[in-house]
């Protein structure tokens, strides 16, 4: 049976996406929607598909079959009466431009400052002024409480401070999708809360956010939706209620056992 693939108005739409590494089938038909402005957490067991869904949306990977939509644009392809062309590398560039994405390691350029990190993609990419995007990087530094940083180097921060840097620096390409991966994995228990903070305050700004973690706090305060990933498929979606308080599935029952 042809499968029908279209647009469904939400800011991510995943349909029926499969993912190979050579003979290893790590995506087995994963589908989810994430409509405009609300948040999605994926909660997994280690090697469940939970990055590799993430870096597919943000096409760091191929997929081989199934449809991903950003935005109601299909990634990757132009669809012309039916028939799908490989989009260019400048193409993808633009669809990647609207998609802000946060590691588990944070990925700064070490010889920049905080602020010259935040500033260099608007002036490279976007091609905005210098003084424009200088204005825009203090404040989104001040956004995530950093002022007083903004001259340090990566160097002379804690993770918790370059993990907030990364997330202004994803945040001045005017995303219309955070992607984060374990944003809080590589930190310090104590420097946790203040990433989760400004993640928290971004959600509450109508921020659209796909959110890999581990953190069940965060999971069940602030996602609209919750997904739970085992060996490549979902397991089980629903809201934190009734992912956290009334779990159907066996697995889902066993992995909260191990976590909460
Ligand atoms: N580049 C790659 N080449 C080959 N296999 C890969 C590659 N990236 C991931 N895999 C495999 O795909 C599977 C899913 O990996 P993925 O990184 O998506 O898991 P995960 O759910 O994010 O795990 P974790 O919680 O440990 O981060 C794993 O079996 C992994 O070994
Ligand atoms: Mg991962």
């Amino acid at each position: 049976m042809a499968e029908n693939f279209k647009a469904t108005g939400n800011m991510v739409s995943v349909q029926n996406v499969h993912k190979f590494f050579s003979n290893l089938h790590v995506l087995k038909g994963v589908s989810f929607e994430v409509p405009v402005g609300s948040v999605c957490t994926i909660l997994g067991p280690s090697g469940s598909g939970k990055s590799t869904i993430l870096r597919c949306i943000n096409q760091l990977e191929t997929i081989q079959a199934g449809r991903i939509f950003v935005d109601n644009k299909l990634m990757g392809y132009s669809d012309r009466d039916g028939k799908l062309y490989e989009l260019n590398h400048k193409q993808i560039a633009q669809q990647r431009a609207k998609i802000g994405m946060v590691f588990q390691r944070f990925n700064l350029f070490p010889h920049m400052t905080a602020l010259e990190n935040v500033m260099e993609a608007p002036i490279h990419v976007l091609k905005e002024d210098k003084a424009e995007a200088k204005a825009k990087a203090i404040e989104l530094l001040g956004q995530v409480g950093l002022a007083d940083r903004i001259n340090y180097y990566p160097s002379e921060l804690s993770g918790g401070q370059q993990q907030r840097v990364a997330i202004a620096r994803a945040l001045a390409m005017k995303p219309d999708l955070m992607l984060f991966d374990e944003p809080t994995s590589a930190l310090d228990p104590e420097l946790v809360g203040e990433v989760l903070n400004v993640m928290k305050d971004l959600a509450q700004q109508g921020m659209t956010m796909i959110v890999v973690t581990h953190e069940i706090g965060f999971a069940r305060e602030v996602s609209d939706q919750v997904i739970l990933m085992d060996e490549g498929v979902i397991v089980e979606a629903g809201t934190p209620t009734e992912l956290f308080e009334n779990p159907t599935h066996p697995r889902t029952k066993d992995f909260l056992s191990k976590v909460l």
